[in-house]
């Protein structure tokens, strides 16, 4: 069983490295900050817990599970006889770039370098590593221990081995691959991002309320979530920088980021990270409550 790498222990890293781990792969999981590790182990054990309390795994299963995983603070040690190294560190084009060029140093030389990237150009990624035929988007969805979907993005240079190889490995975690081309947004986010900044734009422009539109997209087309819950889930500052990944990659006002959304993301309403979006958060509680300012 080949071993995997994951960079950056926030909500995505630790998905990704639960469900690796889960399916049998031993995953070194590599945070520059211990506390980060220990507190992803312990959200993976509580998710952990809530599979086996729904009867989704067994004992033996969560047991083996944390058995795969190994915390590490280096990175250079942690990514020197992986096989695949996915990053999921912060959504920030310098960090990456800066990442991707020391992993690119000290991984094998055939090791696989995905990016969980959800916007970010995977050409660009991979043109600070000297392989850039190996350098592959990765892209899975929140929360990643459920949805089935891992967006598959072929850079310029990416090799078809890889892709390959990578679709076989997505499915071998019981999720379902879709491969697409390094464009702004792929295809995910280029199709959420537009929808969720219209649903703002209808809130902005008084059309309906918060309720409404949430209610009219979750009843009317079976969304799970309807877009403003969404955008709070998603954070509304990832939203605006997708956003603005879309208006400068296709020089298209159509794009442009809802001027209600860019002032939330400047007062610091993020959604639930800081506990107050279009809807306020308590902890413990799953009501839904709309924000004051929005009443
Ligand atoms: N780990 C393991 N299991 C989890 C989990 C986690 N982190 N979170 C939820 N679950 C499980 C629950 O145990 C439950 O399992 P059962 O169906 O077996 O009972 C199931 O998922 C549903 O969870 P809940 O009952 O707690 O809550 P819910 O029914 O409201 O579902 C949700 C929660 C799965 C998040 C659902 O609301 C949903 O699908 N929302 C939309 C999520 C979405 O669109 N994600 C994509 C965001 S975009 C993105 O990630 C990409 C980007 O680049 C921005």
């Amino acid at each position: 069983m080949i071993r995997i790498s994951v960079i950056g222990a926030g909500t995505m890293g630790n998905g990704i490295a639960h469900v690796f781990a889960q399916n049998g792969f031993k995953v070194n999981l590599i945070d520059v900050s211990q506390p980060q590790l220990n507190k992803a182990l312990d959200t993976i054990t509580k998710n952990l817990d809530r599979q086996l309390s729904k009867a989704a795994i067994t004992e033996e299963v969560k047991g083996s599970t944390l058995k795969n995983i190994q915390l590490l603070t280096s990175m250079d040690a942690g990514v020197q006889e992986s096989e695949l190294v996915i990053e999921a560190a912060t959504e920030n084009t310098d960090l990456k770039l800066a990442i991707f060029k020391q992993i690119d140093e000290k991984a094998p030389v055939s090791c696989i370098l995905a990016t969980n990237t959800s916007s970010i150009s995977i050409t660009k990624i991979a043109a600070a590593t000297k392989r850039p035929e190996m350098v592959i988007g990765m892209h899975f969805m929140n929360p990643v221990p459920v949805m089935k979907l891992v967006e598959i993005i072929n850079g310029y240079a990416t090799k078809k081995e890889v892709t390959d190889k990578i679709v076989a490995l997505s499915k071998q975690l019981g999720k379902v691959p879709c491969v697409v081309n390094d464009y702004p947004g792929f295809i995910a986010n280029r199709i959420l991002m537009p929808m969720i900044n219209e649903a703002i734009y209808s809130l902005y422009e008084g059309v309906a309320g918060v309720e409404e539109i949430d209610t009219v997209m979750k009843l009317g087309m079976a969304h799970p979530m309807g877009p403003l819950q969404l955008a709070d889930f998603v954070g509304l500052d990832v939203c605006l920088s997708i956003l603005n990944v879309l208006h400068d990659g296709f020089g298209n006002p159509k794009y442009a980021p809802c001027p209600l959304l860019v002032n939330m993301v400047m007062a610091g309403k993020l959604g639930i990270k800081s506990s107050e979006g279009f809807y306020t958060y308590t902890a413990g509680s799953k009501e839904l409550v709309v924000s004051e300012r929005f009443l």
